[in-house]
Formats: structure tokens, C-alpha cells, sequence
């Protein structure tokens, strides 16, 4: 596992050093819900992103934990944890890294850390969605042990904290 990629909690300077890691380094839609307006990083793009992450993990009541992924000092994506109500002490997944810093292993590492954190905050299982074409993240919930359903172009996986293999 690669030793230099960390995660830190989300705060209001990192969330500016995030947003410049988006905006460099990945496509909105990647990172955020969709806005409505033209393509790319707009202004009014921008502000939702900054919107997004601070009502869902800034507030006063946030609704989910939301991480910065560093490689080395750089910020270089996120991810983040969330509830799920009803589930019985589950949480969901989701990671995104910037373009220039995929597939050399930070994702694998950021899984390992998210089972990590999940397991720390009392959940017992970890659920992540994702698209059938979406080649890595589905090889790095498989190679966790998470159990990974197909529906059209949808994956769902669960995984149990206390068996996963991460
Ligand atoms: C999905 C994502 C988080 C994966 O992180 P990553 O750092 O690129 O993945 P890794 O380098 O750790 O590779 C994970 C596995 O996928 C494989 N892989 C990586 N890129 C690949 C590619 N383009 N095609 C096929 N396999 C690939 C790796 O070999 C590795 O498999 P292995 O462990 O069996 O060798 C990252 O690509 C990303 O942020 N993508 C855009 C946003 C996104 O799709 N998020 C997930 C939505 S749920």
C-alpha cells in the first residue's frame, strides 16, 4: 500500500485547496451533483462545489464525513463516509482523484483507509455504489471482499466491515 497517500477531515482551507484540485484536475461531474449551465468549471460551478461540501460536512450538522486525500502534501481528491439511516450501522463509500494521480494505487489505498475509519466510527458494514464501466473502483471493492450486485449499468456492493480484506 502506498505510505504517502493520507486522509485528513475536511475543513474550510482544505476545501479551497480541494476545489483548485477539482478544477484542475477532474471533470465536475466526477466530483459533484450536476448544475445546470454551461459545460466546465463556471463560476457558478465553483460556488456549488464549495455549497456541497459545506452543507454536507461543514454544518452544524453535517450529514457525512468528508476527507481530503493528500499524496505527499498535495491535495489530490476526496472521500468521504456517510450514514445510512436504517441500516443498521452502515455507511456509505466514495472516493474521487484528480486525472493525473489515478490508477498508481491511491484509490486502493484510500479504500483501505475508508474500511479503516468506518470500522473506528462503529459501522459493520460499508456499502459503495458505482458504473459497470467503471473498471477500478469495481476491482477494488471486489479485492476488499465487498459483494457486488449488477443492475443495468448500476453496481451496488456491500461489504462486511468485519470479514472485508481490506
Ligand atoms: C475509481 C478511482 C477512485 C480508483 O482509484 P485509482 O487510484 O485510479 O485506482 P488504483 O490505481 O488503486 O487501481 C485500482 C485497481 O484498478 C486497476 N485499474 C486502475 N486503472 C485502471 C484502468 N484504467 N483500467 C483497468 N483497470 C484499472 C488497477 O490495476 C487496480 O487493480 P489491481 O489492484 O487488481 O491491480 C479513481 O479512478 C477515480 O477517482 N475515478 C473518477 C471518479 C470515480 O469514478 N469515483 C468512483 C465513483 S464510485
Amino acid at each position: 500500500m502506498r505510505p504517502d497517500v493520507t486522509l485528513q477531515p475536511l475543513d474550510e482551507t482544505s476545501l479551497r485547496e480541494l476545489l483548485d484540485a477539482a478544477v484542475a484536475d477532474a471533470d465536475p461531474l466526477e466530483v459533484m451533483p450536476p448544475v445546470d449551465g454551461p459545460a466546465g468549471w463556471t463560476a457558478g460551478r465553483r460556488q456549488a462545489f464549495l455549497d456541497f461540501h459545506r452543507a454536507r460536512s461543514l454544518s452544524g450538522e453535517p450529514v457525512e464525513t468528508t476527507y481530503v486525500i493528500r499524496v505527499g502534501e498535495e491535495a489530490v481528491g476526496a472521500a468521504r463516509l456517510c450514514p445510512i439511516e436504517d441500516a443498521g450501522h452502515a455507511v456509505e463509500a466514495g472516493i474521487w482523484i484528480g486525472r493525473s494521480h489515478r490508477g498508481s494505487g491511491v484509490g486502493g489505498a484510500v479504500l483501505r483507509r475508508l474500511f479503516e475509519l468506518a470500522r473506528a466510527g462503529g459501522a459493520r458494514r460499508l456499502f459503495a455504489s458505482t458504473t459497470a464501466g467503471n473498471t477500478p473502483m469495481r476491482r477494488l471493492l471486489a479485492a476488499a471482499g465487498a459483494e457486488l450486485a449488477r443492475d443495468g449499468q448500476e453496481i451496488t456492493a456491500w461489504a462486511d466491515l468485519a470479514e472485508a480484506g481490506f
